[in-house]
């Protein structure tokens, strides 16, 4: 095998649009995911509007989330959305059972995420609790958010709010087959039937209903029975169906460091986000079976890297540092979202602020953006693209019995009319050469970015935030057809043609 890769690249077979939405994101009540890392309150010293963080809103709204849901997660089915309304000093304060055993005061609520929403530009994705609450509490904040006029219109407008939001989404629970209700399938899609039922927006708005969907890290009750079942029984009274995988390299009970890991580490992280690749390919197999017109969204509305927490900090708040190594999970992960991209129409990164695979961490009045979230910035130009076909021979990086396609590629023409090649080379120690075919375009110029770092562990953090950034790509040229370009190990590149 040469090393790095051979594609030819059809401008001419137009695939399908690459939905914004799987670049969205996922916030929940979570360590400081929202408290410290995206509300600071109105009397905060860190700069605020309306005390949601200024700083935090920048950084989002570069990114063009397109939507992000809240406010979990298995906080989700604990969650009672009356106690998050009103004068912020009268709101009850809990205990977050899940997360930590800590306070929730309760001062960010339907309000404070909505404007949150907004601010940043995103849509709103809520998930709503069914492990813990009724119907009747479910039907209520969704007419609380969205109805024109009634009491619930009412009692919104004198809490700040005179004109409805817009509910896009709205999740019928999270994890039903876990912390959302320990459910078994059965009765999971009967009490999803159920709760569907009372979802209701006013005519002339829509709300996609998304059921909460397998695991894919679990059994096969939790995972392709799941769907099965969900799909049997109740696709037909849901427009989405969730999906969560994580990436644990050493398995869910064996959290080793974000930082500190060998090059099996790096392989077998990266092999191990992969096989996501697989399990689309399967639950998307068993959603074609019910639904072969495919009305029925896939969202993988939770993924991402997870690792033992940051020595020191609260083991329940499930914060991380974020390597390059995350940035070449994030990457090769999207490539593998457009490839399913006629069913996969969204795909929300746990999470967006300090916890977990976050684009961005906090401390104080502190922040740093994240390799991971770099790259979500460098892919910006594929959000709506219409993806090309791609053909990849790739050569292959193997270590410690992983064996991983050393370059993974995603191509797209995007609204702009340019044509646009995300290029992730996977080898830590190699340059990839890639060579591109061009067939059914002409292109004479190529400009591009590259993110990179000088070690496979390199990651930004307060002192020295700019370790891993993006930087223009030279490496890259175009003539009779074909374009070339090296890739240096570990990197990300992006690039674009005209
Ligand atoms: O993202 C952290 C947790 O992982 C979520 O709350 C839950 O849905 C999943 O198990």
């Amino acid at each position: 095998d040469a090393p790095g890769a051979q594609m030819t690249l059809h401008a001419d077979r137009p695939g399908p649009v690459i939905d914004r939405r799987i670049f969205g994101q996922f916030a929940e009540h979570l360590g400081t995911g929202i408290y410290g890392g995206v509300w600071v309150g109105p009397d905060s010293r860190i700069p605020n509007v309306r005390g949601i963080r200024k700083d935090v809103v920048a950084a989002l709204r570069n990114l063009q989330v397109p939507v992000v849901r809240w406010p979990g997660g298995c906080f989700a089915d604990e969650y009672h959305w009356r106690e998050g309304i009103g004068p912020r000093n009268k709101r009850p304060v809990k205990v977050n059972t899940h997360w930590g055993g800590v306070t929730e005061p309760n001062s960010f609520g339907t309000h404070e995420f909505m404007d949150f929403a907004e601010q940043i530009g995103a849509d709103a994705y809520i998930s709503g609790n069914v492990g813990s609450g009724s119907p009747q509490e479910m039907a209520e904040w969704v007419e609380y958010i969205t109805a024109p006029a009634g009491s619930l219109a009412d009692e919104r407008a004198r809490n700040g709010r005179k004109a409805p939001w817009k509910l896009p989404y709205f999740g019928i629970g999270n994890e039903l087959w876990g912390c959302g209700g320990n459910m078994l399938i059965d009765y999971a899609a009967d009490v999803t039937r159920r709760y569907a039922t009372f979802i209701k927006v006013p005519a002339g708005t829509r709300t996609m209903k998304l059921a909460s969907g397998a695991t894919a890290n679990d059994s096969a009750e939790k995972n392709l029975v799941w769907t099965e079942g969900m799909m049997r029984k109740a696709g037909d009274v849901i427009d989405g169906f969730g999906l969560h995988y994580y990436t644990f390299p050493d398995g869910m009970r064996n959290k080793q460091s974000a930082t500190e890991f060998d090059e099996a580490s790096w392989a077998r992280t990266i092999g191990t986000a992969l096989k996501i690749d697989d399990y689309l390919k399967q639950h998307i197999a068993i959603m074609d079976k019910y639904d072969p017109a495919r009305r029925v969204e896939l969202a993988v509305d939770e993924w991402g890297t997870w690792f033992a927490p940051t020595p020191g900090s609260n083991p329940g708040f499930l914060q991380q540092q974020n390597t390059m190594r995350d940035a070449v999970v994030a990457a090769v992960t999207l490539d593998v979202f457009t490839k399913y991209g006629d069913r996969v129409k969204m795909a929300n990164i746990a999470q967006m602020v300090n916890v977990l695979q976050a684009m961005i961490l906090t401390d104080g009045p502190k922040m740093v953006l994240t390799p991971t979230y770099h790259v979500f910035e460098m892919y910006k130009p594929f959000q709506d693209a219409t993806r090309l076909a791609l053909d990849v021979k790739s050569s292959w990086y193997a270590k410690d019995g992983w064996s991983i396609p050393a370059v993974s590629a995603t191509a797209a023409r995007a609204k702009d009319g340019m044509i646009y090649v995300a290029l992730t080379n996977v080898d830590p120690n190699q340059p990839a050469p890639v060579t591109v075919s061009l067939a059914g375009a002409t292109a004479t110029t190529v400009t591009g970015r590259v993110l990179t770092a000088p070690t496979m562990q390199s990651y930004n953090d307060f002192d020295r935030p700019q370790q891993v950034a993006p930087a223009p790509f030279t490496g890259a040229t175009v003539a009779n057809g074909t374009l070339t370009a090296t890739l240096p190990p570990h990197s990300v590149v992006v690039l674009s043609l005209r």
